[in-house]
């Protein structure tokens, strides 16, 4: 934040995944100008799809709610317009997350706690780490469960083949995204992005080396479906089962 006042900038906290965290004892979308959280279908916080905007300043806010809602001014008081589109939230969505806000006090605590209790368990899975918290995080809260398989102690089996053994298991289970350098939209000759293109000399990924975001994308990351943890012990102790259970027998996987 310090460096954007310096640059008379506005920081969006993209805090999609991060409902109910807080970092230092302050809580997620509030620390930047605006705090952007997603609703999508698959988020902890739901309403099929959408998002929400926090703001403590009220200009921003009325610029903001103008932008959602085709560029008219919040009120009549007001009379200028600005840029905007139909980005309005329905009110059918707006009441299920009103109930959502709700309950979601008490999900987070269940949450926090199976999360603990499954990575407390996955961690004496052999070839299984679970993430390092870091002490600024003053409350913890996730979306899905990202661990790392070592793939040596896996029958040198990769992230994807562990994935699908999970979900044959019926864990939801994802790799993950790729790491960013494999994206076509870095890659000068398939992007349309103007930064990739005309600075294609010096950002060009496949003249670098990005080992530790490949070896994490492309073998290591493994992603538990956040379902898991709205279930209850019992459901998260079947998930640690599956996943000791393809450890040990991961010889028999495809791809040896
Ligand atoms: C970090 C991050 N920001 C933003 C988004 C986009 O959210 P939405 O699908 O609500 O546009 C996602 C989607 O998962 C995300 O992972």
């Amino acid at each position: 934040m310090e460096i954007a006042r310096r640059h008379s900038l506005f920081v969006v906290e993209d805090c999609a995944h991060a409902h109910g965290q807080r970092w230092n004892g302050e809580g997620a979308g509030c620390i930047g100008d605006f705090g952007s959280f997603s609703h999508q279908s698959s988020k902890i916080m739901t309403a099929g799809e959408g998002g929400s905007l926090l703001t403590n300043d009220e200009r921003l806010a009325r610029l903001a709610h103008s932008i959602i809602d085709c560029g008219r001014p919040k009120d009549d008081a007001e009379k200028e317009y600005t840029f905007g589109a139909n980005y309005r939230l329905g009110e059918l969505q707006a009441a299920l997350l009103l109930v959502a806000m709700r309950r979601f006090p008490e999900q987070q605590a269940q949450r926090a706690e199976l999360g603990s209790y499954f990575e407390g368990s996955a961690a004496q899975v052999p070839g299984v780490r679970v993430m390092p918290h870091d002490r600024r995080i003053t409350r913890w809260s996730f979306y899905r469960y990202v661990l790392a398989i070592e793939p040596e102690l896996f029958a040198g089996r990769t992230n994807q083949v562990v994935c699908d053994a999970l979900e044959a298991e019926g864990v939801g289970a994802w790799t993950g995204y790729e790491p960013m350098s494999n994206y076509d939209l870095f890659q000068p000759a398939l992007s349309r992005l103007p930064v990739a293109v005309e600075h294609a000399a010096r950002l060009d990924p496949s003249t670098m080396s990005f080992p530790v975001a490949e070896a994490a994308g492309l073998r290591g990351s493994v992603y538990i479906d956040e379902n898991v943890f709205r279930s209850d012990r019992t459901g998260v102790e079947q998930a640690i089962e599956a996943l000791a259970k393809i450890q040990r027998n991961a010889i028999e996987l495809p791809g040896g």
